[in-house]
């Protein structure tokens, strides 16, 4: 059965013959929300980079802790852009455990992404969190949204989440001037924690050969080096341990092997 008909809904621009990321990235975590065109380009992106299930299950974890970590620092309002295809340790989730009245505004450009969210925010939770179809590289359009804005305060902090996304922005999108329009959005005390996928430890074939695959995909991938995910925290505080590769950030497990060479640079960063 396919993805959409399961849910029993068939939005006309899911598109399901192209590969999707948001689809792609649920097969490595294991979901079944995803078809067979975003299974096989999945599988051939493994073949080429083993690690890529486990750094995707790393990126997760790393999204769950540093949430935890948001919501502890008295954060109670997030904007997750990017938020996937919902599985266990949804944002809200993890944030409204810390504080049950914290807001959550997910945004994402994707219909499927959509289509479960709703379907997951029916439940008890409606009212502190919202789903919203956009796109980042529209940062204006985001912080005039009439549900992003009826639900987040902007004169509030806000936590700014752009996990596993900012790699589907090319340079010519401008993605550091989309993250400072956001972030200059934001009131002091704010945070902004990201994740962003990187060809720091590829070979120089896997580094070309894996991103070919997400070109017949609906986005293109744009690894960036650490010195370039950096950029992202200008005039921002980092948090300890800094920018480290995701399973490193405030770890609650003993380093593993392969740990330090994980594909995905994290950080979390305050607006001072
Ligand atoms: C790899 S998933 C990451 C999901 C989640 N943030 C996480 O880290 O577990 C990337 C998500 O970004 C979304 N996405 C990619 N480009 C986007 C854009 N320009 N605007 C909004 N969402 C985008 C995809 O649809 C997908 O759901």
């Amino acid at each position: 059965m396919s993805a959409s008909e399961e849910d029993g809904q068939e939005p006309s621009d899911l598109r399901p013959e192209v590969p999707h990321p948001a689809r792609m990235y649920d097969y490595y975590l294991g979901g079944k929300d995803n078809f067979p065109a975003d299974r096989a380009a999945a599988e051939q992106v493994m073949a080429i980079s083993p690690r890529v299930r486990l750094s995707a299950q790393a990126n997760r974890a790393f999204l769950q802790r540093a949430v935890r970590y948001l919501a502890e620092q008295g954060v109670k309002q997030f904007l997750d852009i990017g938020t996937g295809i919902p599985t266990a340790g949804n944002t809200h989730e993890i944030a409204q455990k810390v504080h049950p009245d914290a807001r959550v505004a997910y945004l994402d450009n994707d219909p499927i992404v959509l289509v479960h969210s709703r379907a997951l925010l029916a439940g008890a939770s409606h009212g502190t969190a919202t789903v919203v179809q956009a796109d980042l590289r529209d940062p204006a359009g985001i912080l005039a949204d009439p549900e992003v804005r009826g639900l987040l305060d902007l004169g509030r902090p806000v936590a700014l989440l752009l996990f596993a996304i900012l790699h589907f922005v090319d340079e010519e999108s401008d993605p550091y001037g989309i993250v400072r329009t956001l972030v200059d959005a934001l009131p002091s005390g704010s945070y902004l924690a990201l994740s962003h996928g990187t060809a720091d430890f590829l070979s120089p074939e896997q580094a070309q050969r894996g991103p070919a695959v997400y070109c017949a995909a609906t986005e293109r991938l744009t690894l960036r080096s650490k010195a370039q995910v950096a950029r992202f925290f200008e005039g921002l505080e980092l948090v300890g341990p800094g920018i480290v590769t995701v399973p490193l950030w405030q770890p609650e497990q003993p380093e593993r092997e392969g740990d330090a060479l994980t594909g995905i640079w994290g950080g979390v960063g305050r607006k001072p």
